[in-house]
């Protein structure tokens, strides 16, 4: 596997695999591997004749410096991670590579970046989106890989995609979950013994509004009365959020559903040093419709 770090060395890789007529499939990451990311990992292979792994803990995403500087970095093992699992090139830049001195330009995708993690996180996604876009340009990819986990995010750069003309299938690929159903994320570990237990009732909640819709609710208000019901079972747990939206525009669904519909939550919990950890997850929803037999 090869170890990159600069844009032009890997533009030059990525013209060298194109001109062989090899695929190229990136997978994004900010490091700290887990098995979500690697099953991001495994679906690229199964694309591309050539994967790379990026791992840069983007600057421009974080709100404080405080949080970006206690974001985990573990590169040591990642790159091991991703030599195992046939990775063939890993883009190690530093900030400077992808944000030079003198850096102004942004992309900022305007609808899609305003609610859910948006309102709580303003100009996450326009970093989100800048380096995205950085990304693609340096690995000159034929397919990009994104968890469906953070929908908004996969939303957002499919609007990016398609509004810039990237010549890039982005592909989303379903939440890898632990076996109590909780999605796999690097804030995980900063759930204590008690309360990670609880942490499944996301799982539960968007299972029990999917139950829901199978047997005939589609009334929005209920849906989401259902969700806040299971949510409060665990006492540890803080609905942030609970919303039922357009999977493509992520405009708020109507009041009755009429057709696939996601159902998006975050959920606070206490974080083991103190402080809370913020968990999300979503699913889409089929309702069937009403004037089918
Ligand atoms: P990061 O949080 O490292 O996630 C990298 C990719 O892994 C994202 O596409 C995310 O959705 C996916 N992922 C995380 N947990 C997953 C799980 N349990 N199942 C499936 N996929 C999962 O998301 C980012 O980094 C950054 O915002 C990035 C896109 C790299 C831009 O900086």
């Amino acid at each position: 596997m090869q170890v990159v770090h600069s844009v032009t060395d890997l533009q030059g890789l990525a013209d060298r695999w194109r001109a062989e007529g090899r695929r190229i499939a990136l997978v994004p990451t900010m490091g700290a591997l887990h098995a979500g990311h690697l099953a991001l990992v495994d679906a690229a292979r199964e694309r591309a004749d050539e994967v790379v792994v990026s791992i840069f803990v983007n600057p421009a995403q974080f709100e404080s410096a405080s949080d970006l500087d206690a974001y985990p970095r573990t590169l040591a093992d990642d790159l091991e991670a991703c030599r195992r699992r046939g990775v063939s090139a890993a883009f190690v830049p530093d900030a400077g590579e992808l944000y030079a001195d003198g850096h102004q330009t942004w992309v900022e995708v305007s609808e899609i970046s305003k609610p859910m993690e948006g309102a709580s996180r303003p100009g996450h996604f326009r970093g989100v989106a800048t380096v995205v876009g950085k990304l693609l340009l340096a690995a000159k990819p034929h397919a990009a890989l994104f968890g469906e986990k953070d929908f908004q995010q996969l939303a957002l750069i499919r609007r990016m995609v398609r509004d810039l003309g990237f010549d890039v299938e982005v592909v989303g690929v379903p939440t890898d979950r632990e076996p109590d159903g909780l999605a796999r994320s690097s804030r995980n570990v900063h759930l204590g013994p008690e309360v990670r237990p609880q942490a499944s009732v996301l799982h539960r909640a968007l299972c029990a509004a999917e139950s829901a819709v199978a047997s005939g609710e589609l009334r929005s208000a209920a849906l989401l009365e259902r969700v806040s019901q299971e949510i409060a079972k665990a006492p540890a747990a803080q609905l942030d959020y609970a919303e039922l939206r357009d999977p493509e525009t992520l405009a708020p669904a109507p009041e009755r559903l009429d057709g696939e519909t996601l159902l998006a939550l975050a959920v606070n919990f206490p974080r083991v040093s103190g402080g809370s950890v913020r968990l999300i997850d979503n699913r889409r929803l089929l309702p069937q419709r009403e004037d089918s037999p």
